[in-house]
C-alpha cells in the first residue's frame, strides 16, 4: 500500500505541476536558512522505525548532529549522531552504553532544505485562509540526489518566502526506502557551540 500512495504522490504532482506551467512562471529553488536547529521526527516506511531527534543543521559546511530522544520504559538502542560530510566521518554514540565508533559516509550530504538542483512542483496554505495569522504559505520541491551509486529521490516542502523547512520526503528505488522528517519548533541559529565538535568518548578512534 506503500507503493500505492508514492504512486498517488506522483500523479498528484504531475498534475499540479502541469496547472503551475499553464499559470506562471514556475518558482526556483529558494535558499533555505544555512544553520538551524529543531525538533524532527523521523519515519522510515518498511523498518518500521519511528524516532524524534533534536537535530543541529549546518548547511554552508555539511555538518549534522542528530541526538535520539529516549523514550520512556523503551530497551532498545538510541544513538546520539555527529556527521561532518566535510571530512567524511560520522561518531556514532550508543546513549546507552556511551561507546563510540567512527565510520566514513557512503551517502550525499542531504539538503534539509531545497537541493539546488530541485525542480518546483506547486505551491499552497498550511491552516485555515481567511483566519488572520492561521495559515502559512509551503511551496514543495522534487529533486533526484545522486552519489556514485547512491540514488535518491527527494520532495521536500518549505515555508514560503523564508524557505524552512516543513518536512522532506525521501524515496529510495534500489533500496526500496521511503522516509519522512518532519520539523518542529525550528530556530535559525546554532545555539550550542559544541554541536559539531566530537564528543571525548569518541577521540581514541
Ligand atoms: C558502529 O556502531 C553501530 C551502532 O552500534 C553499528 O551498527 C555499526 O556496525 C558500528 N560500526 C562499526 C564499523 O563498528
Ligand atoms: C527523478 O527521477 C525520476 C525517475 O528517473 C523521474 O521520474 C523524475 O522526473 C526525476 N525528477 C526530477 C526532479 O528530476
Amino acid at each position: 500500500m506503500c507503493d500505492h500512495s508514492h504512486v498517488d504522490m506522483k500523479v498528484a504532482l504531475v498534475i499540479l505541476s502541469l496547472v503551475g506551467a499553464v499559470f506562471g512562471q514556475l518558482p526556483t529553488p529558494c535558499n533555505s536558512p544555512n544553520q538551524w536547529e529543531a525538533r524532527e521526527r523521523v519515519v522510515e516506511y518498511g523498518a518500521k522505525f519511528e524516532e524524534w531527534h533534536k537535530v543541529y543543521y549546518d548547511g554552508s559546511s555539511g555538518r549534522e548532529r542528530n541526538i535520539a530522544e529516549v523514550e520512556d520504559g523503551s530497551t532498545r538502542d538510541f544513538f546520539d549522531i555527529l556527521t561532518l560530510y566535510n571530512e567524511n566521518k560520522r561518531y556514532m554514540i550508543n546513549m546507552k552504553t556511551k561507546q563510540c565508533n567512527v565510520t566514513a559516509i557512503n551517502r550525499p550530504f542531504r539538503h534539509r532544505g531545497v537541493p539546488p538542483n530541485a525542480q518546483f512542483s506547486y505551491a499552497f496554505t498550511l491552516g485555515a485562509t481567511g483566519f488572520s495569522g492561521q495559515s502559512i504559505t509551503v511551496q514543495s520541491f522534487t529533486a533526484n540526489v545522486t552519489f556514485g551509486t547512491f540514488h535518491e529521490e527527494y520532495f521536500g516542502m518549505v515555508t514560503s518566502p523564508s524557505c524552512v523547512p516543513v518536512n522532506n520526503f525521501y524515496y529510495n528505488p534500489s533500496e526500496q526506502t521511503k522516509s519522512v522528517v518532519a520539523y518542529y519548533d525550528l530556530t535559525v541559529g546554532i545555539s550550542d557551540p559544541m554541536a559539531f565538535v566530537p564528543p571525548p568518548q569518541c577521540n581514541s578512534s
